[in-house]
């Protein structure tokens, strides 16, 4: 993959016709084209795809989902293949988020099932990892990390290279407390270095996300540590103010990168 900033939307179980354009719209007044050193995309629940396909059409903003099957066709009763995803213009999919592995059962093994089934539909799987606060407090975070990016990894390639990773640490999704910079950056850099030992050119290129309670308030200074290069949204995605605030601070540290790598 390109080395490039992202930023991603992830709505969760929000939204309905009327909120999904409405929300859209805000974005397109207050941004009315993107940069090309961010790119953004919006992860609606799984009933608006096909309407989000027809508002994002054209402006740039690319479309994930927020879970897929490790499945690609079959007798799976209310699974969605990443290939149906694929058709209805999905670019991404989240696997493994912490609400599905905590609420949905759902394991480090299927997580790379669903990771390689992803990426052979040609979607881009966006690998979540990140540990509780008790696995914290007791110093078992990088035990923990480690062991569901090797989860994910036993199953793809770095050869596929169309891979994002996303760190979003349990304890602070939906509370309103972010990781310091200083604990993002740490963690981001022991998920390089361990992708680095299976392959060190595409660990230097791995998209690595942070996601937690970021909003406009603390955005910058978690997207000033240098191995982050973006970030995985929950409720700021949902308010285009923050949102779009949250990607102008991301361009500017973005567009500084791009300047030092020419
Ligand atoms: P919040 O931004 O609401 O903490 O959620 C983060 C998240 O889970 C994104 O996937």
């Amino acid at each position: 993959m390109k080395k490039a900033h992202w930023l991603v939307g992830n709505w969760k179980m929000h939204g309905n016709l009327a909120a999904n354009k409405a929300l859209v719209d805000g974005l397109r007044q207050r941004l009315p084209t993107l940069s090309d050193a961010v790119q953004m995309v919006l992860c609606p629940a799984l009933p608006y795809v096909a309407q989000m396909e027809g508002l994002v059409a054209g402006t740039g903003i690319m479309l994930g989902a927020q879970n897929a099957s490790d499945h690609l066709k079959g007798a799976y009763t209310g699974e969605t293949s990443p290939m149906m995803l694929k058709e209805l213009g999905c670019g991404f999919v989240i696997i493994g988020h912490s609400e599905r592995r905590s609420y949905q059962g759902e394991t480090d093994g299927l997580m790379g099932r669903k990771a390689l089934a992803a990426i052979d539909s040609g979607l881009v799987p966006i690998i979540c990892v990140g540990e509780t606060a008790e696995e914290r407090d007791s110093g078992r975070t990088h035990e923990v990390l480690g062991r569901q990016l090797d989860a994910a990894f036993g199953y793809i390639r770095t050869a596929h290279d169309n891979i994002i990773v996303a760190y979003e640490p349990r304890w602070a999704i939906g509370t309103g407390i972010a990781a310091t910079p200083e604990i993002v950056q740490a963690e981001h850099s022991f998920l390089r270095s361990r992708v680095a030992q299976r392959d060190a050119d595409f660990a230097a290129r791995l998209p690595i996300l942070y996601g937690g309670s970021l909003k406009a308030s603390n955005a910058k200074s978690v997207f000033d540590m240098p191995d982050v290069d973006g970030g995985l949204i929950g409720s700021a995605a949902l308010n285009p103010d923050e949102f779009v605030a949250i990607y102008k601070a991301l361009d500017i540290i973005a567009r500084k990168a791009a300047k030092g790598n020419a």
